[in-house]
């Protein structure tokens, strides 16, 4: 196989949905939280585009994009999972039903007194933690923020615009979550993360029903629902939120749920690869440009999870996310724009190779993709470092990718 694109179709094939798996992500769930999404005033849902030429050209019926990077002009999706999880918090803390509260009411000055001090802390590649850092600054409240080694300057800056204490790891991901973690139980900080571990649940479940109300938006603009659908995964709050959802919606036959990973950071692509689905790490740097999805641990609850319901899993080297946001950013005549940054962009890439590339032709079988296939892609994020944008998307960096992929085929 070629290390430019694997495929995995998932060994544990599941006979029926278990409801108790899904209930977290039932529909009255899921309207809570996005009722509660809306109440804050640049709440405004994003774009869900139809690519009907792409879909022509790459003999599909249908390829939907939802458009990510105008949610609530922070350029990417993750402020879903954090506004939600902070509300919740904050609604534990003045004993109040988060159904009874808006985000207006949180910043509230009576609110505040009654809150006292609080700082939130989060380990983040970036997107997660400018969203972090966006809630707490309009609520008038501090956030700690630390970002693995090699993390981009330009995020970092987004992250110190929104007034938070930002600083630059020397380690990976994973270490800068235990890091943060310590942190907290040193300053009495609130964590606010992403993934989860036995005996830090309730949180990154709020995060993941934040993030399934994209899922709620999308069924909303969509005509009819996806065949298949092609999530990023980096600790998997995401993939599990949106797959949740859809899960719950359609437990009689529900989308076949396609995970795309960065090859330097395949956990869930290599614990798909293992007969008995033990779940795998991947440790050390994780060097790709896909930076939201350098993440080596699993969130376990997603894990059990995806493991479980997931159809299949993609792991990519860097050049599948460069040609993604090349497509994106450069439609065929009809079909829309859309920004798409190298974490968001992977699954287009992915995508496209699948069904233009003769050498991949038994992958797309094995994914089950075919004429009838209506594909739902989500680009999670946009330009998010316009200068890496743009030395990909302008100049052209990460070029080699079918001399690469057919070198590596023998074709
Ligand atoms: C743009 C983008 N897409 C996808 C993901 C993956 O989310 P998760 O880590 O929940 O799998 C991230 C994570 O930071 C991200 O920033």
């Amino acid at each position: 196989m070629s290390d430019v694109l694997k495929t995995e179709k998932n060994r544990r094939q599941w006979s029926h949905v278990d409801s108790s798996d899904v209930q977290e992500f039932s529909e009255a769930k899921i309207d809570t939280v996005l009722s509660f999404q809306r109440t804050h005033d640049r709440y405004a849902e994003t774009p869900l585009r139809s690519l009907d030429a792409l879909a022509g050209e790459l003999g599909v019926s249908k390829v939907y994009v939802k458009d990510e990077s105008y949610r609530f002009g922070l350029n990417a999706f993750k402020v879903m999972g954090g506004i939600y999880a902070i509300a919740n918090c904050l609604a534990e803390k003045l004993k109040l039903p988060i159904e009874d509260l808006s985000f207006e009411m949180l910043k509230d000055k009576k609110v505040k007194e009654q809150l006292g001090d609080l700082t939130f802390i989060s380990a983040t590649d970036g997107n997660h933690g400018r969203g972090i850092a966006w809630v707490a600054h309009e609520l008038g409240l501090k956030s700690v923020i630390r970002m693995p080694k090699g993390s981009s300057l330009k995020r970092l800056e987004a992250i110190q615009a929104e007034g938070a204490d930002v600083e630059i790891s020397d380690v990976n991901y994973d270490e800068t979550v235990r890091i943060c973690d310590q942190m907290a139980r040193e300053n009495g900080y609130l964590m606010i993360q992403d993934t989860s571990w036995p005996g830090y649940e309730k949180i990154p479940l709020w995060i993941m029903q934040g993030y399934a109300a994209i899922a709620m938006e999308i069924l909303d603009q969509l005509p009819e629902p996806p065949t298949h659908i092609l999530l990023q995964a980096g600790v998997g709050s995401y993939a599990g939120g949106i797959a949740g959802y859809f899960l719950h919606k359609y437990p009689e036959a529900p989308p076949k749920i396609i995970l795309v990973e960065p090859n330097q950071a395949d956990c869930y692509f290599k614990s798909f690869e293992n007969e008995d689905g033990a779940m795998q790490s991947v440790g050390g740097e994780m060097a790709t440009i896909m930076a939201g999805l350098a993440c080596g641990e699993p969130n376990q609850a997603a894990y059990e999870f995806l493991c479980k319901y997931a159809y299949g899993a993609i792991s990519c080297s860097d050049e599948v996310t460069a040609l993604g946001m090349r497509i994106y950013g450069n439609p065929m005549k009809g079909d829309a724009q859309v920004i798409s940054g190298e974490s968001g962009a992977v699954t287009m890439g992915a995508l496209y190779l699948l069904c233009s590339e003769a050498a991949l032709v038994s992958s797309k079988k094995e994914l089950a993709i075919d004429r009838s296939s209506r594909v739902l892609l989500i680009s999670t994020e946009g330009d998010t470092d316009a200068e890496s944008y743009r030395n990909i998307v302008w100049k052209g960096e990460y070029p080699n990718l079918l001399g690469k992929l057919r070198d590596e085929l023998n074709v």
